[in-house]
């Protein structure tokens, strides 16, 4: 089977953005590929984002979030993922199971091994390469809440950038924490830079990992 490669990091960081550039990197090596996102992927996926990322007057427990961040990938790994990567795609997702960690753990304090036992049952996939976004919350969320206010539309998907600061916080060192307990997967990509120079480093580092993947094929 194809990689799996994710893109992750706290809100703004540029995720969509570089993932979108980081196509034309498995163009130019013809390889087939398909770029997909979490929460969603999937028609039911898509429903659940509704749930998790519009604000809403009723409250979602931690509990009742991890859950339904895990029932959308399940759906997505099943549907969407598994049969792309059976097909012969690299898939290409923003946000994973990393992201269950960053937020729902070191974010809402949940703990993580209940996490990992909650991942693992619903998807099977873990990530081979996965590129973190690093900056200051504060430039990301200005940078998201700019991006949500120029889209406009009647049910903006803002009820994570309305958390406090310091819930922010604690999802940035949390990615870092994983990053570094992941080294040989993990790709820390410093995102306070501009976007054509994000996307050359990413592009350097995706292109040496096509590389090796390609060399240890039988
Ligand atoms: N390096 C950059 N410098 C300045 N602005 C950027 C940079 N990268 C992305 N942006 C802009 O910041 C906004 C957020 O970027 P993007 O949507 O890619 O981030 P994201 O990580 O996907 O955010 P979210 O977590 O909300 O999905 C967009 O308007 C984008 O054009
Ligand atoms: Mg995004």
């Amino acid at each position: 089977m194809q990689p799996l490669i994710t893109f992750e990091g706290i809100e703004g960081c540029g995720k969509t953005t570089q993932m979108k550039m980081a196509r034309e990197v498995l163009r130019n090596h013809h390889l087939p590929h398909l770029l997909t996102e979490e929460p969603g992927g999937s028609p039911l996926g898509r429903r659940i984002r509704q749930i998790l990322l519009r604000r809403s007057p009723e409250e979602i427990c931690p509990e009742a979030e991890i859950l339904l961040f895990c029932a959308a990938r399940a759906q997505h790994v099943r549907e969407t993922i598994l049969p792309a990567l059976r097909r012969g795609e690299w898939v290409l997702c923003d946000r994973f199971s990393d992201a269950s960690f960053a937020y729902q753990g070191f974010g809402r304090g949940l703990d993580l091994d209940g996490i990992r036992q909650i991942d693992a049952f619903a998807s099977p996939l873990r990530p081979a390469l996965t590129f973190l976004f690093d900056l200051p919350v504060e430039t990301g969320l200005q940078r998201a809440l700019d991006r949500i206010s120029r889209a406009g539309g009647e049910a903006p998907e803002d009820r994570f950038e309305n958390e406090a600061l310091a819930f922010h916080r604690r999802i940035r060192k949390g990615y870092l924490t994983l990053a570094r307990e992941n080294p040989e997967r993990f790709r820390i990509i410093d995102a306070t830079r501009d976007i054509f120079t994000i996307h050359k480093d990413v592009s350097v580092q995706l292109a040496a990992f096509i590389k090796g993947q390609i060399h240890a094929l039988p």
